[in-house]
């Protein structure tokens, strides 16, 4: 695991940028398992900013999201898939053809997992996995649990998640209550991942993360198991680390 410390949230993105900007040069088609919530905004950002610049090339990149909330419509503005599409997609030359996002709007959960499983298998897997980091250690949205959950699965979100995400609805009520997600076997199977994390209120989660038990009550902490890791972490988040 390689820990690169940033000074700031700027920092961050930039540095985490220019591993995914690694990754698509060097493999022009490879597929990118995908993040939503704040922390990576930056880093798309600086992804638009490259390609604007003549300097990424994102036609043949094929990518796969990590999560969707059940329940929510592709154009609803909390619904992941709007959230790459006005934070990301719109703004490079992906083909939208080449981009999968669990679809929310289906209701039999075992159908949906089944065909989500089957598009990351037929991709061949995920050749770099970007994670955010949840206050519980969540990744995607496999949540504190007893067992690790391997494949993509429908969730009840905890109420730390509803809690942290009810800011970008019109009250608590209003977040869904389900979402789907790649399991943790999905997530470890990418042959690299980045691991993005900002700020001090992170600080704790990222310490017991990287450096607690291997446990499923801090789901992230598996990735001590992965042998091509990348954490790019601003000075504040890793400041309980010795
Ligand atoms: C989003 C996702 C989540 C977030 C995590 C951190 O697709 O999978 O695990 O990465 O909740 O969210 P932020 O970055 O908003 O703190």
């Amino acid at each position: 695991m390689r820990i690169y410390k940033t000074k700031d949230y700027e920092d961050m993105s930039r540095k985490a940028a220019n591993v995914i900007s690694a990754q698509v040069i060097t493999k022009p088609d490879c597929v990118l398992g995908l993040a939503t919530g704040s922390t990576p905004i930056g880093t798309y950002k600086q992804l638009i900013e490259r390609y604007q610049n003549g300097d990424l090339d994102f036609s043949e990149v094929k990518s796969v999201n990590l999560d969707e909330y059940k329940g929510l419509p592709k154009d609803h503005d909390q619904s992941y898939y709007y959230f790459m599409y006005t934070n990301l997609f719109k703004d490079i030359n992906i083909d939208l053809d080449n981009t999968n996002i669990p679809n929310g709007m289906e209701p039999d959960s075992d159908k949906e997992c089944d065909r989500y499983n089957k598009v990351i298998e037929s991709m061949g897997g995920v050749d770099l996995q970007i994670l955010g980091l949840g206050h519980n250690g969540h990744i995607g949205f496999n949540e504190p649990e007893e067992v690790f959950e391997k494949l993509t699965h429908c969730v009840d979100l905890t109420e730390s998640t509803i809690e942290a995400n009810k800011r970008f609805f019109a009250s608590a009520d209003d977040v869904p209550r389900q979402a789907y997600t790649m399991g943790i076997k999905t997530i470890m199977q990418a042959k690299k991942i980045l691991l993005v994390v900002s700020g001090e209120d992170k600080a704790a989660i990222l310490r017991d993360a990287l450096c607690g038990p291997i446990t499923p009550q801090v789901p992230a902490s598996i990735l001590q198991l992965h042998n091509d890791v990348i954490v790019v972490a601003d000075e504040a988040a890793l400041s309980l680390m010795d």
